[in-house]
């Protein structure tokens, strides 16, 4: 009778480790997902140099690259802001206003397609958009080239960085491109808790993990180490004259559909959305907690998760673990 009552509670306490195994894998397979890589990756045709790095870091904060000398990239894209402007939208020359919020430039040498509709593919051929763009810096591009032959020192500095180039709007914006693939958020208590440490983050967090992976469906477009899937979806914010990516595309399927942001460093980030429309990240979990308009072109993988004041809580308190240790830091250069 003895050993039949042991027999039953050993193969019940076996099954019960091996289910807590299995849970333990299945959360390190989840986690590994969302593991930082080692390097930053640089395309062949525009490696990384010191010298690039540091022209692309002049050119980055200097209005003179504006039309009215007076708006740098950093004006909308400040390390402060979390690489934006904390304006719900942008504010380019002569106070033109912008349809669009600027988004964060943090991590973007891993991103398939650029700008809220990804209209443009590369970091070199976006930078000539907001050069340009009337309601941003309004450049005369030969004015801008006589401007910098004008100055020794960027003569010089485009001498060591592309030897024999000269300064065009080529290698302005190869250089520009290489600064900004520098941008990477440094890591967050969430990477110590993916590296193994336990203590990194608060239970409630993890909670919040779970959710934002589970019953929340996050990361059904906030995937991997960024929090994005590079995809384009219709998260049914208010329609707009600003159909998104079906502007360019005319598909019908990418009707209001814009660009997944990345999560990292959003308490420095708002307001949210590609309108600025959310003022706060509650805001932002009230909308996709069922607060969202539905029509035809609404994305699939929009969920009414019904979370309840708790379970908003924990995912807020996980979006919190995505803040760097430093904030967004100014990157610096790096030994070739
Ligand atoms: C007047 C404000 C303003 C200025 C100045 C500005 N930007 Fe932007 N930036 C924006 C806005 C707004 C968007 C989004 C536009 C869109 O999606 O159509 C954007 C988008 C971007 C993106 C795409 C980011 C992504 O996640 O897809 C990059 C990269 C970028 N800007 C870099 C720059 C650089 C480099 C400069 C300087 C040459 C610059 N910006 C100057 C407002 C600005
Ligand atoms: C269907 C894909 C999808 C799902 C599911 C989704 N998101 Fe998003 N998320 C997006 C897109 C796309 C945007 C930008 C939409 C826009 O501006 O029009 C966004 C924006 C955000 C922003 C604002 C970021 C910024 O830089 O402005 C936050 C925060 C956010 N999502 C968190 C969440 C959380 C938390 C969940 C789960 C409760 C979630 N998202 C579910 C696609 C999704």
């Amino acid at each position: 009778m003895i050993t039949a009552v042991l027999r039953i509670a050993l193969a019940l306490w076996l099954c019960h480790s091996l289910m807590a195994r299995a849970d333990d894998d299945s959360l390190a397979a989840l986690k590994a997902q969302f593991q930082r890589p080692a390097t930053v990756p640089h395309p062949d045709n525009n490696p990384y140099s010191p010298a690039k790095f540091a022209l692309g870091q002049r050119l980055f904060f200097d209005p003179r690259l504006s039309r009215d000398n007076d708006i740098s990239c950093a004006s909308c894209h400040a390390p402060a802001t979390g690489w934006e402007d904390g304006r719900q939208r942008a504010v380019g020359s002569d106070a033109q206003i912008h349809e669009r919020h600027s988004p964060a430039l943090e991590n973007l040498a891993w991103a398939s397609a650029l700008l809220w509709d990804g209209r443009t593919p590369t970091l070199e051929s976006q930078v000539w958009f907001p050069l340009t763009a009337h309601d941003e810096m309004a450049q005369d591009v030969r004015e801008l080239q006589e401007e910098l032959q004008a100055d020794a020192a960027y003569v010089a500095a485009f001498d060591a960085a592309y030897p024999g180039k000269g300064i065009s709007l080529i290698t302005v914006s190869a250089a520009i491109a290489t600064f900004q693939r520098e941008i990477v958020s440094p890591p967050a208590p969430f990477d110590h808790w993916v590296a193994g440490d336990e203590t990194a983050i608060s239970d409630e967090a993890k909670q919040g993990f779970a959710l934002f992976t589970g019953k929340a469906g996050c990361n059904a477009c906030h995937s991997g180490w960024r929090l994005t899937d590079d995809g384009f979806h219709d998260t049914g914010l208010p329609a707009s004259d600003d159909s998104g990516r079906y502007r360019f595309s005319r598909d019908d399927g990418d009707r209001n559909a814009f660009k997944t942001p990345g999560l990292r460093n959003l308490a420095r980030r708002a307001p949210y959305m590609h309108d600025g429309s959310l003022a706060t990240l509650d805001d932002v979990l009230a909308h996709f907690n069922g607060g969202f308009t539905p029509r035809p072109s609404l994305s699939p993988k929009m969920r009414h998760p019904a979370l309840a004041d708790g379970e908003l809580n924990a995912l807020r308190a996980f979006l919190d673990t995505l803040n760097s240790d430093g904030g967004s830091a100014l990157p610096t250069a790096r030994p070739d």
